[in-house]
């Protein structure tokens, strides 16, 4: 199969579809590529890179269209380019359906196959062909580096011999993707960022990047279908409209991404807010395309509003167009192998991500594909009380957490259990006119050895977060030491006796546990690796 990559015709756009890495790992899949000439020049990618990747390089758009039966695009097809499709060819690209619906009509009429990279569903399997979530990630970075750009002081405070300068405070309104893209940006060039989000799930990761998660004096659950944002009620916004104004007066910049899937954006950031704000203040309004999430934005521009600049740049991802097309171009990797790879390709419409990115299957609408099964319901969790204000940063407040109910209800009986070996030991062997042999008081002391190592042990296990279990299994290999010491001593003897053949059993699994923990430790290190 032949996969074609062409040159962007959309105004502006200089992210492509493939770079010499993707080429090689498409080739690698078994397909053939060719490259328009000068597909990648505007992300500083040249035809000898491609050529050098593998990829075979046509003259022209019309050459390469002609002669793939895949073409990979970054944007839909321009208007100029649906008569440029032949029959039962296959575009993979963004599409948007909902908005370019006449388009996508057009291709219809072409009887082409139409897969947006734009609906892949937003699942576990499918993060490695998530488009959406790439670009949005680029795009929250190069929002902080715009809004630096136009800001006239330093983001880390500083102290000179001529004066000290305080940090810039920006505030991330929407912490998803961008928005904790930009945060984790800001907050490395060393600003006090603030994050607010109507899902309170956001609050560790925020917390996790350094940032202070706000909240609103209302009580309202903001998840809705499939963990995406859901609208919320009037009084919900008023009140995050009351919590912004107090952080308008405080923060020098605001990056804004609220987005609720398929909506237009909610306007969150009014008149009064920006009069609020200093002059000489930043609002970066990511959700520009879509609406705007600010008042004033316009499409594609910075505006001033009585010294406060608002960009409304919705081509975030095209202005670092390498590594947008190298995360892009790895992005549709993922996707051809899920697609089965050039010699089993399918379209499979039991596949749960083919599926829902198919739009146009040989000129037949599939778009909107059928709904989800519904996920299982989430198990009940224990109600959160809203805390009472938003806080400032002034007074940021030191949250306890409480212990989980699991945790208290395993010390419970754990210490339940201890409590009734002890007390049969004392109605066994307690009574005063009992003499302990020499072997029932060493098989006292080891019982009771026992009993308190597995108190403890379950006691440390169930103390530490789930996630943590791993690393802390692949560093307890002080106690398998101690398991194989025990092991040795007790597996001397006659070889048939049950202790020697218990005492090499113990052996033999806590030297698995030994290498096992290295190997799992190893593994583990080299994710964090660069
Ligand atoms: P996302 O869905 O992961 O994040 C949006 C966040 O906004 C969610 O966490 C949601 O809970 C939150 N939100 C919704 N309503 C809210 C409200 N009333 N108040 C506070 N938070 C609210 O989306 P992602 O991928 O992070 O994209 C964010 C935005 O960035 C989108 O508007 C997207 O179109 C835009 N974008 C812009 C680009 C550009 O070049 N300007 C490039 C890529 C994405």
């Amino acid at each position: 199969m032949k996969i074609g990559i062409v040159k962007e015709i959309y105004p502006g756009e200089c992210r492509v579809a493939g770079t010499p890495k993707s080429v090689a790992k498409l080739i690698k899949q078994g397909f053939t590529v060719t490259v328009q000439s000068g597909a990648g020049l505007s992300a500083s990618i040249t035809d000898a890179a491609y050529e050098k990747a593998g990829a075979a390089i046509e003259p022209s758009a019309e050459a390469v269209w002609a002669g793939a039966d895949i073409i990979t695009k970054v944007r839909l097809c321009q208007a100029e380019e649906v008569a440029l499709t032949h029959e039962e060819q296959i575009i993979i690209s963004l599409v948007a359906p909902a908005q370019n619906q006449e388009r996508v009509k057009e291709l219809a009429a072409r009887k082409v196959t139409l897969i947006s990279l734009d609906c892949i569903p937003r699942i576990t399997r499918a993060q490695s062909m998530d488009v959406l979530s790439s670009m949005a990630n680029i795009a929250g970075y190069r929002a902080v580096v715009e809004a630096a750009n136009l800001y006239g002081s330093f983001f880390t405070g500083q102290t000179t011999a001529a004066g000290s300068v305080p940090p810039a405070k920006v505030l991330i309104i929407g912490a998803g993707v961008a928005g904790l893209a930009a945060l984790g940006a800001a907050r490395s060039l060393g600003a006090i960022v603030r994050a607010f989000d109507t899902r309170a799930e956001v609050r560790e990761q925020v917390e996790s990047l350094g940032g202070e998660f706000l909240e609103v004096d209302f009580e309202e659950a903001g998840e809705g279908a499939g963990g995406y944002a859901k609208v919320m009620s009037k009084e919900f916004i008023e009140a995050e409209m009351a919590l912004f104004l107090e952080q308008a007066k405080e923060v020098d910049i605001v990056i804004t991404t609220a987005l609720i899937p398929g909506k237009k954006a909610p306007i969150l950031w009014t008149e009064d807010h920006l009069r609020a704000m200093k002059p000489g203040s930043v609002v970066v309004d990511m959700a520009a395309e879509m609406g705007g999430n600010c008042a004033h934005t316009e499409h594609g521009k910075v505006v001033d509003f009585g010294g406060v600049h608002i960009v409304g740049y919705s081509d975030l991802p095209s202005r670092m167009a390498q590594v947008s097309s190298q995360l892009f171009g790895t992005n549709i990797t993922h996707l051809s192998k899920e697609l089965g790879q050039a010699a089993d390709f399918k379209l499979d419409h039991d596949n749960d991500i083919t599926r829902a990115a198919l739009v146009l299957e040989k000129g037949e609408m599939l778009w909107p594909p059928p709904a989800p099964p519904p996920a299982p319901a989430p198990v009940a969790k224990a109600p959160v009380v809203e805390k009472a204000k938003a806080p400032l940063a002034a007074e940021k407040k030191v949250e306890l957490s409480a212990p989980p109910a699991k945790g208290m209800r395993s010390t419970v009986f754990s210490l339940l259990a201890l409590a009734f070996v002890g007390a049969w030991m004392a109605l066994r062997f307690g009574s005063a006119d009992m003499q302990l042999g020499p072997d029932l008081a060493i098989f006292l002391q080891h019982l009771t050895v026992f009993v308190l190592a597995c108190f403890v042990g379950w006691q440390v296990v169930w103390s530490v977060t789930a996630a943590l279990h791993t690393p802390l299994m692949s560093v307890t290999n002080a106690i398998s030491g101690i398991i194989i010491v025990g092991g040795i001593l007790q597996a001397m003897g006659d070889t048939t006796s049950a202790p020697v053949l218990v005492g090499a059993a113990a052996t033999l699994f806590a030297t698995i546990n030994i290498f096992g923990g290295f190997f799992v430790t190893k593994r583990m290190l080299q994710m964090f690796q660069r």
